[in-house]
């Protein structure tokens, strides 16, 4: 019989467990609710599932016909395969020649290459469908390859291109010129870094700015900075957001790491509004605005067009009025709110994206189009944020550099950039009714689609569009081919993202839309759109897993020693 003393030291124990754990439960539990339910919500769960997808490809027979299209189609997708073949092989020669040269050597050219397509669809495509990697000249709204086709460039390098090719190399060439006599000395500033600074205090509303070479090291300090001063760990993130390729800010597939200081939170939830307002340990909360396109989704890229489902809706109101309880939570618990606008920067409004959407952050990331057509990162921040030390413990500092920060040419174009901005009728204009602007341009994109009866629609937040699918299909991602033998260049995400520079003007759009069309009708024409009855998203994403417990079965029977079925 246990004496009645080790009974309540018993329940002692168990109920200071239970003290100890209950609390440890229920934050988890809460953290748990506050992820989205996707994959792209749990990206260490999506680590590990990248890691049994296996590696498959359709082979020359199958590749026309996955979705079990019937003969007819099967020929008329054959056909319409070889015409493109023949198009890419002769209009794109030279372009062609020299990827296929130097893309052994450049990792980045083998990897955005391979990842253009679905994996299964990628070897043939390669194979078949030579774009080349390289460009000659650039003017107005339209890039030229190295075999003199000129087209409209949706690709926005990036979002760099915000006012148009020839405004960057303006830029440039004036930089260079106002530098000349400095030239590459770095350490000490040209003295136009001065008046950067006293620009990008009046636009961004802070006290203090740094420089550095890229958006993603920006994000980076900024997030740094965000811990040395609230002495806390976790970044939080949205679902879905690029905020460039630094590991904490990219913990899901693409990081070979685990990160373990990062919270992936799902975006305009209230839940997430419970984890800020309970946690102690999260030092800032990240906001890409972009995302506003596309609340909890992963960047769109056609290689990720697997089920051919890609959903987008921009809804300023609801985004505003979440930015708006972001910030207030924040204040209320001492987080940084960090706006990385880095891509939308000056896109949305000349003030970005706080005054567009009237919400002052924390700190802002910009770069890209800052640089006036140079690399650039640039965090701006209150004071007691971007301050490195602390005067009172002089061995406690955040430590930041960077040997190309502030460089002469760099900072000379950003000024120009910057003044031009501030100051420049022509640039003012492109800004006027901007939203109405490209949100009418939507629209008469959109019913350009209907009234041609193509499964294709646009959606766009501002200038920066992406293309959406109405039906299941396994081919989508072969509308990009298309497109570029209509004369429109797209980046490697190929439709998930076309960036326009806000120098287009009615009759450039017009040009595009109609070369949009008539892509998808011959795109149509030839097949890749046809669909077994009732075909629904739902039946590919079975598809594709059967797909793979099929490929798995194949490597186990290898590795067993049988022969191939
Ligand atoms: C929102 C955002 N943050 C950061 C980055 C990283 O910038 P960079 O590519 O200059 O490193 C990007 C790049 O696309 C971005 O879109």
């Amino acid at each position: 019989m246990p004496d009645i003393n080790d009974k309540y030291f018993l329940y002692t124990l168990v109920a200071l467990a239970a003290a100890w754990l209950l609390p440890r439960i229920k934050r988890r539990l809460e953290l748990s609710l506050a992820k989205h339910s996707s994959l792209a919500g749990h990206p260490r769960t999506a680590r590990r599932i990248s890691k049994l997808v296996p590696y498959y490809a359709f082979d020359e027979a199958l590749f026309f016909k996955v979705d079990g299209a019937p003969p007819a189609i099967e020929a008329a997708r054959r056909a319409g395969f070889a015409r493109l073949a023949q198009t890419y092989a002769t209009r794109f020669a030279r372009s062609a020649a020299l990827t296929a040269q130097a893309q052994a050597g450049i990792s980045d050219l083998q990897f955005t290459s391979t990842y253009r397509v679905p994996f299964p669809f990628s070897r043939h495509v390669r194979e078949h469908l030579r774009g080349g990697a390289f460009a000659a000249a650039s003017s107005g709204v339209s890039v030229t390859d190295l075999d003199n086709n000129v087209f409209y460039d949706l690709t926005g390098s990036y979002g760099v291109n915000l006012f148009g090719y020839d405004f960057y190399k303006k830029c440039i060439a004036d930089a260079a010129v106002r530098v000349d006599s400095l030239g590459p000395v770095l350490g000490a500033y040209h003295p136009v870094v001065a008046d950067n600074v006293a620009r990008i205090l009046r636009i961004s509303r802070m006290d203090e700015v740094s420089f550095h070479m890229s958006g993603t090291e920006a994000v980076m300090q900024a997030v740094r900075l965000a811990q040395y001063h609230t002495g806390r760990t976790h970044l939080v993130r949205f679902c879905g957001a690029y905020h460039g390729w630094w590991g904490d800010v990219q913990p899901g597939i693409g990081n070979p790491q685990t990160a373990h200081k990062t919270y992936t939170l799902r975006e305009m939830h209230n839940s997430t509004l419970h984890v800020l307002a309970t946690r102690k340990d999260i030092a800032c909360v990240l906001v890409n605005p972009l995302q506003a396109l596309h609340p909890n989704g992963a960047a769109p890229g056609d290689s990720s067009l697997l089920d051919g489902s890609r959903r987008a809706a921009y809804d300023r109101n609801a985004y505003t009025d979440w930015l708006r309880a972001l910030r207030k939570i924040c204040s209320e618990r001492g987080i940084v709110l960090i706006f990385d606008e880095v891509f939308l920067g000056f896109r949305l409004a000349p003030g970005g994206a706080q005054a567009y959407f009237g919400v002052k952050a924390d700190m802002v990331t910009y770069g890209k189009t800052i640089g006036g057509g140079l690399p650039i990162g640039v965090v701006a921040g209150g004071r007691a944020w971007m301050q490195r030390f602390h005067p009172e413990r002089p061995a406690d500092i955040s430590f930041a550099r960077g040997t190309f920060n502030a460089h002469p040419y760099v900072m000379a174009a950003m000024n120009e950039f910057l003044v031009k901005l501030e100051c420049d009728g022509e640039v003012a204009r492109m800004y006027l009714d901007l939203d109405q602007r490209w949100d009418a341009r939507a629209a008469r994109w959109n019913q350009r689609l209907d009234a041609a009866g193509l499964p294709l629609r646009v959606a766009n937040m501002s200038s920066v569009f992406t293309v959406t699918y109405t039906q299941a299909s396994r081919y989508h991602w072969m509308l990009q081919f298309y497109l570029r033998t209509a004369g429109l260049a797209l980046s490697w995400v190929g439709t998930g993202r076309l960036i326009f520079s806000l120098n287009y003007s009615e009759a450039d759009i017009d040009a595009v839309i109609e070369r949009f069309v008539s892509a998808g009708l011959a795109m149509q024409a030839d097949g890749w759109w046809w669909q077994p009855k009732g075909y629904r998203f739902k039946h590919v994403r079975r598809q594709i897993a059967a797909e793979m417990v099929a490929a798995h079965w194949r490597r186990l029977r290898a590795a067993a020693g049988f022969p191939a079925a």
